[in-house]
């Protein structure tokens, strides 16, 4: 999730460069470039950090010209840092490009292209794109951008100019493109937001297709070298919706970009029914996993356990990070610790961490930023990809790693011979679609949102695997809607949490079919004779109808994968019942997005 901006006209570019960027930055805002082309020269500017800084630089009076390109980073390879940033140059500073995407094949390119003499300087996979190119052009930009897009894997959304070419070129695949139309000036633009002061007509590339964007016209045309049609789009959106993609809060968008998120995580991962991680640890030898972590993340962490003691057959033990590092933990030889952190900045996380290492503990984080102190204090990690989370309430991040440790559970199974079924991986494959799916019964719980909002409280029950989900569930709604809420395996109602029930205390129930389905049927029963009202999750809805007015029907999956497909509701629920009550969603009370203090 990176921002990518391209102008070409008679003004100066940098002013619009730059403001597209600011409006770009919530897709990333690690570090942050751009390039311009003047004289036939190609004029750079790059640093670490936020473009609040950067507009400070004095160095930005010598970056002048009519036509350029700029990028904000979210890091997927290599840290954040000047070097890394984005444009990347060729050899001969004749190229530049941006790149929004993944390269999966970048370390294979990258050897033929050292061998070849290209001097690669940066750790991104990125900055080979430029030195494909470079290679192949001998006069025609077109045709070099051409066979270097045939040769990539992965996904792409990519602008590139040359430094004596009056164009733009653009590609796209998997990463989304859109060209603005001004009157003798043209835009580019990873998200309309970023042009949308300048013009309202845009096109919006298409997988496998290519631009070239000149100052009064532009051409589309696919990969295979047909042309394109060009549809152009009227954009009606103001200025503060778009920013929200057309979203009223960034939860809610987050929320529905989970089939996204999940899609980009699973890619390059499975690969002939066979878990691919690049990890540096020996499955052979881990005799115990302790799993820490604080919040979202601890729920995490408890449905990682249920993965990974079923798949691999290793103990797992899961801390609060906060607890941790303060009763001496005992660690032995064979432990391996996992931090998990969406921000990799938690302060407790990370202390947590560094306890492990110290008592001589081989450690791993599941970590979405990266570049973050966690991501670096640890000897392995799996990056989790799920893109600037911007919405305080954590939920892409939270799926991104319950799928991250679902891959792990099955990649330490693998290492150990264990036998996975196929059919699991299948379905494993079509978790975007489930997600979708999953999420299109958004009405339906905007309309249980309305009837249950006035509650003075919730349960949120649940069994086996989909226990964290149901306090996952009582987090997400008690930290966006202040409405008391608690999350218990089904079986500890009747121990106590049983007597607060009445009608206007009402209970979710995550029921998919199971080996205890039965078992929370009875627990349903329970609540209904207290005259307690129920909703119902469940991939069952036949045989639950019966039991309760509010019934929600999620896709059938295999128990495994209903954690992730269960979380949809529970966070719809949440954010259409925070919204009807008014509350600040993206930025509740009292709350921060990365808590760096203990
Ligand atoms: C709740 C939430 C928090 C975080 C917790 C850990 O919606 O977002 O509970 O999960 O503060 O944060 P990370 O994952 O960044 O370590």
């Amino acid at each position: 999730m990176c921002g990518i901006i391209g102008y070409i006209g008679k003004k100066e570019a940098q002013p619009i460069l730059i403001k597209g960027l600011e409006r770009l930055e919530y897709r990333g805002y690690d570090s942050l470039g751009i390039c311009l082309q003047k004289n036939n020269k190609l004029h750079i500017l790059k640093k670490k950090g936020r473009v609040e800084d950067f507009k400070r630089l004095p160095l930005l009076a010598n970056i002048q010209g009519n036509l350029g390109i700029g990028h904000t980073r979210w890091a997927t390879h290599g840290v954040p840092s000047q070097l890394n940033a984005h444009p990347h140059t060729d050899c001969h500073q004749n190229i530049a490009i941006v790149h929004n995407g993944i390269i999966e094949n970048y370390q294979l390119l990258k050897n033929v292209l050292i061998k070849e003499g290209h001097k690669i300087v940066s750790q991104t996979d990125s900055e080979i794109i430029v030195h494909l190119i470079e290679k192949f052009y001998h006069g025609d930009l077109e045709e070099a951008v051409l066979k270097t897009v045939n040769l990539l894997e992965g996904t792409f959304g990519l602008a590139i100019m040359h430094k004596d070419k009056n164009n733009i070129i653009a590609v796209r695949r998997g990463s989304p493109l859109a060209i603005g139309i001004g009157r003798g000036e043209m835009f580019l633009a990873s998200d309309v937001s970023a042009m949308l002061e300048h013009t309202r007509q845009v096109v919006y590339l298409k997988d496998n297709q290519m631009a070239v964007i000149r100052r009064n016209s532009f051409q589309i045309k696919n990969l295979d070298g047909q042309k394109a049609e060009k549809e152009i789009k009227m954009i009606k959106w103001n200025l503060d919706q778009i920013e929200k993609s057309g979203y009223k809060h960034f939860m809610e968008k987050e929320i529905f970009e989970q089939p996204e998120t999940i899609k980009d995580l699973l890619r390059g991962k499975i690969k002939n029914n066979t878990i691919k991680l690049s990890l540096n640890i020996e499955p052979e030898r881990i005799k115990r996993i302790i799993i820490t972590a604080c919040g979202t993340s601890w729920h995490a962490a408890l449905v990682g356990k249920y993965f990974i003691e079923h798949f691999a057959r290793i103990p797992v033990v899961v801390d609060y990070a906060s607890e941790f590092r303060y009763r001496n933990p005992i660690i032995n030889e064979g432990d391996l610790v996992v931090g998990i952190s969406q921000s990799g900045e938690t302060a407790d996380t990370l202390e947590a961490i560094r306890e492990a290492k110290k008592k001589g503990a081989a450690t791993l984080g599941i970590i979405n930023v990266v570049g973050s102190t966690i991501s670096q204090a640890v000897d392995s990690g799996i990056f989790i990809h799920a893109g600037p989370e911007i919405g305080v309430a954590s939920t892409k991040a939270f799926t991104a790693q319950l799928t991250s440790l679902l891959l792990f559970a099955l990649y330490l199974a693998q290492g150990n011979n264990l036998k996975i079924e196929k059919a699991l991986i299948l379905e494993l494959k079509q978790l975007p679609n489930q997600i979708k799916e999953s999420l299109a019964n958004h009405k339906e719980i905007k309309a249980l949102a309305k009837q249950f909002y006035k509650s003075k409280g919730f349960f949120f029950l649940a069994r086996g695997v989909n226990t964290p989900i149901a306090l996952e569930g009582a987090l997400k709604l008690k930290e966006i809607s202040y409405i008391p809420a608690e999350g218990y395996p089904a079986g500890e109602m009747k121990h106590g949490p049983i007597a607060l029930i009445d009608k206007d205390f009402p209970t979710l129930f995550l029921a998919p079919r199971s080996a205890t389905l039965n078992k929370i049927i009875s627990n349903m029963q329970e609540i209904k004779a207290r005259k307690g009202e129920t909703i119902i999750v469940t991939n069952d809805p036949k045989r639950l109808k019966r039991l309760s007015h509010s019934v929600v029907e999620v896709p059938l999956t295999s128990e495994w994968i209903s954690p992730i497909i269960n979380t949809m509701p529970v966070q719809l629920l949440a954010y259409y019942i925070a919204d009807l009550k008014g509350c600040n969603i993206d930025k509740p009370r009292n709350l921060a997005k990365s808590v760096t203090v203990e």
